[in-house]
């Protein structure tokens, strides 16, 4: 009955499936909304990137979710009292205890971020001449694994890339590829296969555990390391429970646990699962510790904080906690589903369905005249900037790299990503947004491509600059004044 009861949702008398809050703002930040001539004005001067906008030029910062989360009151109290050792600190043992109790995992290695825990992983475990199967991959990732000079071969389902579809678990992976990979590569030259949960570059789409059971089975009986990416585990926990057969009337705590028992070792950031920052790399296996553990006074810092600040530690411990509250990971995919819904009805190229992380436009097909060697997701970013002061994150051909002979590696879909920090954003914000994705769409055909001014050869997209390919910016400035007289 307990856990049924956490599934219960708030009916509104109307019929409407309206997302309620299940927490009250208690801090508050000041926005700003600049007028859309200023809005211009910064977005040629961060190069047509929005990663190079500053903040106080942003109104809804859709970015990322990654170090944007709410904290709850708890986590702030927590930091409060933060035990500030190099080594031996209270806060460390506190989230240890919080990694065995919310993982089930005995073993931890504290890092200062995700692709901190990439990099000691891919060290450890990568060479020339091996592969690391995938559900899909994530840009830091994939870095830090063909940095070592292994290969990463994607094995996702059919299902994955389609934009509009109701298939409830689109992270799984194929079974058949993943079979044909091992046979093509030698199960010995497999460093270890990856489980992203949530995953992001796909629209934030969590796997099923059936599937995880299954690629874990085939693990095992070729004697390959399962590792999994738990950076986006709370909406992939969420959706397990509500859309996995037989998991409804499991406690958080118990599907967590079993998805923990099919993997030998795993890895976060904690500036997504525990809305602080830091992150770490967890394990039961022993030897697998043992085999990186002495990277980490190197790389990150001593072994009980990891290049974590001891107050983000304590807050790390108590958003683990917060992780199996059922309030919690159901918050940013519901708001999501609101918006993503709405898109959708209208007829706008949104990735469907709903997934965690947040909403994802189709830029190939919300600008289909932009040919993608002129980046129509980057477009689409600068044009949501200018009409609305929301910064998105351009995730397609921008994001990717070119060949060896200088050409660009077209991306297998072209999105515009608008993440839902957890907890940050109102309804009211969020319909803002709608009805601005709403008036773009109906003048998609203003918007032109882009062109490329700065373009530095390792992950482009976070700091390459950009220009627009005619006056487009100027009509679309011009539209908006039109159709919204001073409005900002
Ligand atoms: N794995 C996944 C699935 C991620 O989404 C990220 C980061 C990382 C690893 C790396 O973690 O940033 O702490 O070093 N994703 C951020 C994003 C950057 O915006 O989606 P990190």
């Amino acid at each position: 009955m307990e856990n049924f009861e956490q599934l219960r949702t708030v009916k509104f008398y109307s019929g409407e499936t309206t997302p309620l809050e299940m927490h009250k703002v208690r801090v508050v930040q000041k926005l700003n909304l600049l007028p859309i001539e200023e809005r211009k004005e910064s977005i040629f001067g961060a190069g047509f990137n929005t990663f190079l906008l500053q903040n106080k030029d942003v109104f809804l910062d859709m970015l990322t979710d990654s170090g944007t989360n709410a904290m709850s009151d708890n986590q702030v109290a927590a930091m409060s009292v933060a035990d500030d050792s190099y080594a031996g600190s209270a806060s460390y043992t506190k989230l240890e205890k919080a990694i065995l109790d919310v993982f089930n995992q005995k073993y931890y290695l504290p890092v200062h971020q995700g692709r901190a825990a990439e990099h000691i992983i891919s060290k450890t475990f990568c060479r020339p001449g091996t592969v690391v199967p995938m559900n899909y991959h994530f840009t830091t990732t994939k870095a830090h694994i063909e940095m070592m000079g292994s290969a990463v071969e994607e094995i996702y389902t059919e299902e994955a890339l389609k934009i509009k579809s109701d298939f409830p678990f689109k992270g799984n992976m194929d079974i058949n590829k993943l079979n044909k990979v091992i046979e093509k590569w030698g199960a010995e030259n497999v460093a270890y296969i990856r489980f992203e949960a949530g995953t992001n570059l796909i629209g934030g789409q969590p796997f099923s555990m059936a599937n995880l059971r299954e690629v874990s089975a085939i693990a095992k009986a070729n004697n390959i390391m399962l590792l999994m990416d738990t950076s986006l585990i709370n909406e992939n926990l969420y959706f397990i429970k509500i859309r996995e057969e037989g998991y409804q009337n499991m406690p958080i705590k118990d599907i967590l646990h079993e998805m923990m028992s099919y993997t030998d070792f795993s890895y976060f950031s904690g500036r997504k699962v525990s809305c602080t920052r830091g992150g770490g790399i967890c394990t039961n296996n022993h030897d697998i510790y043992m085999q990186m553990r002495d990277w980490v006074p190197l790389y990150e810092g001593f072994l009980t904080y990891g290049g974590m600040s001891v107050r983000e530690i304590e807050a790390m411990a108590v958003g683990l906690n917060e992780t199996l509250d059922f309030n919690v990971i159901s918050h940013s995919p519901t708001f999501i589903k609101y918006l993503v819904d709405a898109l959708d009805s209208k007829g706008i190229p949104v990735i469907t369905p709903s997934g965690g992380l947040g909403c994802h436009l189709d830029a190939g097909q919300f600008l289909s005249h932009i040919p993608q060697t002129q980046y129509p997701a980057g477009a689409l970013a600068a044009a949501m900037y200018i009409c609305s002061g929301i910064r998105g994150m351009e995730r397609g051909t921008i994001s990717s790299v070119r060949d060896e002979n200088g050409d660009d590696v077209l991306a297998d879909v072209e999105l515009l990503r608008l993440a839902f920090p957890r907890r940050v954003f109102t309804l009211s914000q969020i319909k803002y947004a709608e009805d601005r994705i709403q008036w773009l769409y109906d003048n998609r055909e203003l918007v032109g491509g882009l062109e490329w001014t700065e373009e530095p050869p390792v992950l482009r997209f976070f700091v390459g600059k950009l220009k627009p390919i005619g006056d487009w910016v100027d009509k679309l400035v011009a539209k908006f004044r039109a159709d919204f007289g001073d409005s900002l």
